[in-house]
This record gives structure tokens, C-alpha cells and sequence, in this order.
């Protein structure tokens, strides 16, 4: 498929997909267009076996994603402004529904919705240049595609009212200490450093990668009592694949596992 505003490609042998936005004109701000992009793009992933992890990334070097396009919501009145809203929630929800890992790398400015877009994915590395904050206060709104939901999770309320409300910027050391990122690089390494981690994953069991993925998840939605008869299951569903009777098969045999996704 063809997207105007994404680069989709193909790297490890395939098996990882390098998604990058590609708006460096405007700092790579969301508008409708390149959310359903980001969404359709997402979904050709999901339902690709071959496609075992993906990396995010924004194009330039200044930005990954400078938050949702403030032209295009100048004018909006409430009604398409929640629309808007609900676009970016929706591939908020495709991200963590998806089986493969999403790992974004922040390369620059990842502010609103390019925070948000971050905060969506499976988990972050940034660069020493990197900038996060939720600044829409400036604008008079408030976050809409999951700062006031996922960042308050991911770092805790009381951070999360902070930086919300004062709409901070904060550097990528900053972003380390309180958990939004999991990795700071050099900004020559970032790329590498998360497709390094995306290929880890590429080579594992990717029926566990999608299970552990969704109980991780699940967990971090549901109260604890019911997500433990979750996990239980979807361990259980482990079980019924080729790929976990090969990886302890070769573990007791004391050679590489090869797996298949069955
Ligand atoms: N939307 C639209 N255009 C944007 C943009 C955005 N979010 N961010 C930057 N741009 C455009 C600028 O308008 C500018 O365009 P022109 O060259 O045509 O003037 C171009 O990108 C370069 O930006 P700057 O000249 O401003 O670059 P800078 O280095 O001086 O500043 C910056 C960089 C601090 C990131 C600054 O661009 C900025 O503050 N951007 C807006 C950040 C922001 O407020 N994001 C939140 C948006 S609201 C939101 O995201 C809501 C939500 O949760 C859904």
C-alpha cells in the first residue's frame, strides 16, 4: 500500500517493519490523514505473520512526532474535535492490540500527541536529544489521544497531573528517570539500538510474544484477581503450540530453537 505522509519498509530479512512519519516540514504533527495512515498501516502489520516486531520512528532529526496538527484543528468545533480525538485512540487501541512488539524511537520532539503516540507503543528509546511534554495547555485544550490516561499510568498520577498541567518540557534524562522511556542513546545509535531490540524479539516464539503481550496488557487494565485466570489461560494456550515444544525441546537439548509461529 501506498501512504503519503508514512515510509513503511521491510528490515531484518523481513521480519521487522521500520514505520517512520514523514512530515518534517510541520515536525511530523498527526493530522486526520496521517492517523488513519499510522492505523491502516498498523493493521497490514497485525495480520502479517512474517512481520515479527516494528519500530516507529519520525523522519528529520529534529522531531519524532511534534503532536497533533494544530492547522488542522484550529477551526474544529467540538463535536470533530472528539472525532479527531477518537482517531488517535483508535490507533492507540490497534497498537496494543496488535501481536507484534511496537518500540517507538524518539529521535526529537515527541509532544501531545507525538508524547502520546510513544506512550502508545509496546515500549520507547530515546535519543539524547529527545524532548517530551504534553503542552496542550498552551492551547487551551487538554490531551485527547491518551496523556491523561496511559501517561498517568506509565509514570504515575501525580507526575502525570504535573507535566499536564503545567505543560512542561521535559529532556530524555528526565524521561529515563521517570519511566516514559526505557533507554537513552546517542543520537547516531537510536535507530539501531531499538531495531537491535526488535530483532531480539523477531527470533522468539512469536505465539508467546503475542501472549505475553496481551496478558501484559490485560494486566495492566483489569484489577489483578481477574487478570491471574488470564495469564493462567493464555500460558496455558502456550501449550498447544509447535514453537513451545521446540524451544524446550532444544533448551533440554542443548541447541538453537527454531521456530515456526505455529
Ligand atoms: N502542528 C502543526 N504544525 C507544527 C506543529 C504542530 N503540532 N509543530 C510544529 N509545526 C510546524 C511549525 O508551525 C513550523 O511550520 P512553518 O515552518 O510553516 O512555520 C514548523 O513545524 C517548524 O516548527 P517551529 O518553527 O515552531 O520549530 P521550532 O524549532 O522553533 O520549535 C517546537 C519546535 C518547540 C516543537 C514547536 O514547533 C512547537 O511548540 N510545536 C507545537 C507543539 C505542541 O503544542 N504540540 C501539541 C499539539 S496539541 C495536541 O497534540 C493535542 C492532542 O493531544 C491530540
Amino acid at each position: 500500500m501506498e501512504y503519503r505522509n508514512l515510509l513503511v519498509e521491510r528490515v531484518a530479512q523481513g521480519a521487522v517493519a521500520r514505520v517512520t512519519v514523514n512530515r518534517p516540514s510541520v515536525l511530523n504533527a498527526l493530522d486526520a490523514e496521517t492517523l488513519r495512515e499510522l492505523d491502516a498501516a498498523m493493521e497490514a502489520i497485525a495480520d502479517d505473520d512474517g512481520m515479527r516486531a516494528v519500530v516507529l520512528t519520525g523522519a528529520g532529526e529534529k522531531a519524532f512526532v511534534a503532536g497533533a496538527d494544530i492547522k488542522a484543528m484550529v477551526e474544529l468545533g467540538p463535536e470533530a474535535a472528539s472525532e479527531f480525538a477518537a482517531l488517535g485512540h483508535r490507533l492507540g487501541d490497534r497498537i496494543a492490540g496488535m501481536p507484534q512488539i511496537v518500540i517507538a524511537a524518539v529521535n526529537g520532539f515527541a509532544l501531545g500527541g507525538g508524547c502520546e503516540l510513544a506512550l502508545a507503543c509496546d515500549f520507547a528509546y530515546a535519543s539524547e536529544r529527545a524532548k517530551f511534554g504534553q503542552p496542550e495547555v498552551n492551547l487551551a485544550v487538554i490531551p485527547g489521544f491518551g496523556g491523561t490516561s496511559r501517561l498517568a499510568r506509565r509514570i504515575g498520577l501525580p507526575r502525570a497531573i504535573e507535566l499536564v498541567t503545567t505543560g512542561a518540557t521535559i529532556d530524555a534524562q528526565e524521561a529515563l528517570r521517570i519511566g516514559l522511556v526505557n533507554k537513552v542513546l546517542p543520537p547516531g545509535e537510536l535507530l539501531g539500538a531499538a531495531q537491535a531490540a526488535a530483532e531480539t524479539i523477531a527470533k522468539k516464539g512469536p505465539r508467546a510474544v503475542a501472549n505475553a503481550k496481551r496478558s501484559l496488557r490485560a494486566a495492566d487494565e483489569r484489577p489483578l484477581s481477574q487478570h491471574n485466570r488470564l495469564e493462567i489461560e493464555l500460558f496455558g494456550a502456550c501449550f498447544a503450540t509447535e514453537d513451545q515444544k521446540e524451544g524446550m525441546r532444544a533448551f533440554l537439548e542443548k541447541r538453537p530453537a527454531q521456530f515456526k509461529g505455529r
